[in-house]
C-alpha cells in the first residue's frame, strides 16, 4: 500500500459517545467500537476516525481535553485503544485520532499551573492579557459559544482567551513549548499504533499577535470572526508536519473553518508539507441566510445551485494542487435528508441521492456514523437539547440580544443543529435502539424502532446496502479516484448532474 492510502479510501467518522455501549453506564465507548469492527468492515470502510475520547470534563464532549494522554475512564482505558487500534488494524482498518490542539480544557494540568502565576513553567502556555484601563476584556472578540473569548482569572490579574467556551482555554502556540508538547502528544499516540489525525479547528492555532478588534457592522459588544488563518499558521502546521507527520508517516486532515479553495491550495499542496486534506465549511452554509447577525441560526432553504457551485470550485481549484476531504455530515452537522432533503416520504432517496453526489466527487469521502443507515435529524424540543453551542447561542441571541424569537429558534435547531447529529446510534428497534442497556446519554431518536441497522439490512431499500456498492466502486474504479470532474446544468435547480473522466474512461 503507499504512503498515500488516504487517495482510493473511505473513511468512517465514529463519536464514541453515540456509537455503543458495552457496560451499560449509558455511554458509548471503545469496546463498543471494537465489537463493531466486523460491521465496518462489511460496510467497506478504509480507516476511523474516533472522535475525542481523552480524559475530559465533557463540556464540550470531549473538546475539552484534560489530559492528552489518558483515555477517559467513560471510554475504557489506554489498553482498551491499544487493543482497539490492533484489532482495527487486523481488520484491515486503520485509525485516525482527533487532535484538539487548538485549546485544552481548564481541568487541564496546563492551565491549571499556567493560571497560578505569570512566572512558572506553564505561564505562556496560554494565552494571558492585561485588562484594558476600565477593566474591560483586552479586545471585542467573540466566543464562538457565546460571550467574550475572554475571561478573567482573580488569581493572575490577567484575561485569558478561549474561542469556545469559558472552559476550552486556547493554546499559545507562538510558545515553543506548547508547540513540542504537542508533537510529543502526537508520537506518544503514534507509538500506540495510530495512523492518523483529524485536527480540529487547526486553522485557528495562529494569532495575530496585536489582538486587533474583530469588524463590527451589528455593533455588538463581542463580536466572533477573523480569528482563522492567523499570521504564522503555515509556519506551526509546516513545522507539525516536518516534526511528526512526515516522519512517522501520519495521515492529516485538518478541519478549516474559513477556509476558501484558492488559498486552501498553499495547506495542501504536497510540495509546501503542511496537510493531506482540510474539511471546508464552505458548503455547509448554503443553508444560511447570508450576513445575519443571528449567524448558523439564520437559515434558509437549501440553495442547491450554491451547493453545485461551492463543490465543484473546490474539485476546479484543488485540482493537480491538492487533495479534498469530502463530507455531508458529522458531529456538528445535522444529518443530511432532513436538512436538504426530505426524511419523511424519500428518506432513502434523499440519503442515497447525496451520497451518489458525494462519493462521485474526487477526494476522500468521510460517512459519518448513522449516515451508512440514513439516520435523520430527531424533532427534539427546547429541552431535550443538550450541546454548549446550542444553550450558550440561545441565551445570548434569544434571551439577552433578542434578535431571534424562541421559536425560530427551535425551527432552526431542529434543522441544522450539531445535536441531531448525536443522538445514540440505532442498532435496532429493541431497548434504546440497542445501543445500551442503561439510561442513554442522550436521548434517542424516536424514529429508530423504524430506522435501525437492522431494519436496514433486510430492507429492499437499503441504504447501507447503496453505501456499500459506492465504497466498493471507489476501490475499484480508477475514474473515481483520478478522473477530472465536471459539472454539467450549473444553473439546474433540480438535477445535479457531472461527469467524471480518467484517460478514455467516462
Ligand atoms: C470543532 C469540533 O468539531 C466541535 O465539535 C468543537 O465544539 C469545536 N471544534 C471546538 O473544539
Amino acid at each position: 500500500m503507499t504512503q498515500e492510502w488516504w487517495k482510493n479510501a473511505v473513511i468512517y467518522q465514529i463519536y464514541p459517545k453515540s456509537f455503543l455501549d458495552t457496560n451499560g453506564d449509558g455511554v458509548g465507548d471503545l469496546n463498543g467500537i471494537d465489537r463493531k469492527l466486523d460491521y465496518l468492515k462489511k460496510l467497506g470502510i478504509d480507516a476511523l476516525w474516533i472522535s475525542p475520547v481523552y480524559l475530559s470534563p465533557q463540556i464540550d464532549n470531549g473538546y475539552d481535553i484534560a489530559d492528552y494522554r489518558k483515555i477517559d475512564p467513560m471510554f475504557g482505558s489506554n489498553t482498551d485503544m491499544k487493543k482497539l487500534i490492533s484489532d482495527a488494524h487486523n481488520h484491515g482498518i486503520k485509525v485516525i485520532m482527533d487532535l484538539v490542539a487548538n485549546h485544552t480544557s481548564d481541568q487541564s494540568l496546563w492551565f491549571k499551573e499556567s493560571q497560578k502565576s505569570r512566572d512558572n513553567y506553564f505561564s505562556d502556555f496560554y494565552i494571558w492579557k492585561d485588562p484594558q484601563k476600565d477593566g474591560s476584556e483586552p479586545n471585542n472578540w467573540g466566543s464562538n459559544f457565546g460571550g467574550s473569548a475572554w475571561t478573567y482569572c482573580e488569581e493572575r490579574q490577567q484575561y485569558y482567551l478561549h474561542y469556545y467556551g469559558k472552559q476550552q482555554p486556547d493554546l499559545n502556540w507562538e510558545n515553543p513549548k506548547v508547540r513540542q508538547a504537542i508533537y510529543d502528544v502526537m508520537r506518544y499516540w503514534k507509538a500506540h499504533g495510530v495512523d492518523g489525525w483529524r485536527m480540529d479547528v487547526i486553522t485557528s492555532i495562529s494569532k495575530n499577535q496585536d489582538f486587533p478588534n474583530n469588524d463590527n457592522p451589528h455593533g455588538l459588544k463581542y463580536v466572533v470572526g477573523n480569528q482563522n488563518n492567523g499570521p504564522r499558521m503555515h509556519e506551526f502546521i509546516h513545522e507539525m508536519n516536518q516534526e511528526v507527520l512526515e516522519p512517522f508517516h501520519m495521515m492529516s486532515v485538518g478541519e478549516a473553518p474559513d477556509s476558501k479553495s484558492k488559498d486552501t491550495r498553499s495547506l495542501v499542496d504536497p510540495t509546501r508539507k503542511e496537510l493531506n486534506m482540510v474539511f471546508t465549511f464552505e458548503h455547509m452554509h448554503v443553508d444560511r441566510k447570508p450576513g445575519s447577525v443571528n449567524g448558523r441560526w439564520a437559515i434558509q432553504p437549501a440553495n442547491i445551485v450554491e451547493l453545485k457551485r461551492i463543490l465543484f470550485d473546490w474539485q476546479k481549484n484543488l485540482e493537480g494542487h491538492g487533495w479534498n476531504a469530502l463530507y455531508f455530515e458529522n458531529h456538528d452537522r445535522a444529518r443530511t435528508p432532513s436538512r436538504w432533503g426530505n426524511d419523511k416520504e424519500y428518506r432513502y432517496e434523499s440519503a442515497t441521492a447525496f451520497a451518489t453526489v458525494l462519493h462521485g466527487l474526487k477526494g476522500t469521502p468521510f460517512v459519518y456514523q448513522g449516515e451508512e443507515i440514513g439516520m435523520t435529524n430527531p424533532e427534539f424540543n427546547l429541552d431535550d437539547y443538550e450541546d454548549i453551542e446550542l444553550t450558550t447561542n440561545y441565551k445570548k441571541l434569544v434571551e439577552n440580544e433578542k434578535t431571534i424569537s424562541s421559536k425560530d429558534f427551535l425551527k432552526a435547531a431542529r434543522k441544522i443543529s450539531r445535536d441531531n447529529a448525536r443522538t445514540p446510534m440505532q442498532w435496532n428497534d429493541k431497548l434504546n435502539a440497542g445501543f445500551t442497556s442503561g439510561k442513554p446519554w442522550f436521548k434517542l431518536n424516536p424514529n429508530y424502532p423504524s430506522v435501525n441497522v437492522d431494519k436496514d439490512l433486510s430492507s429492499s431499500k437499503s441504504v447501507f446496502k447503496y453505501y456499500q456498492k459506492l465504497i466498493r466502486l471507489r476501490h475499484t474504479n480508477d475514474i473515481l479516484e483520478f478522473g477530472d470532474a465536471k459539472l454539467l446544468m450549473p444553473d439546474d435547480k433540480d438535477i445535479f448532474a457531472y461527469t467524471r473522466q480518467y484517460k478514455n474512461q467516462k
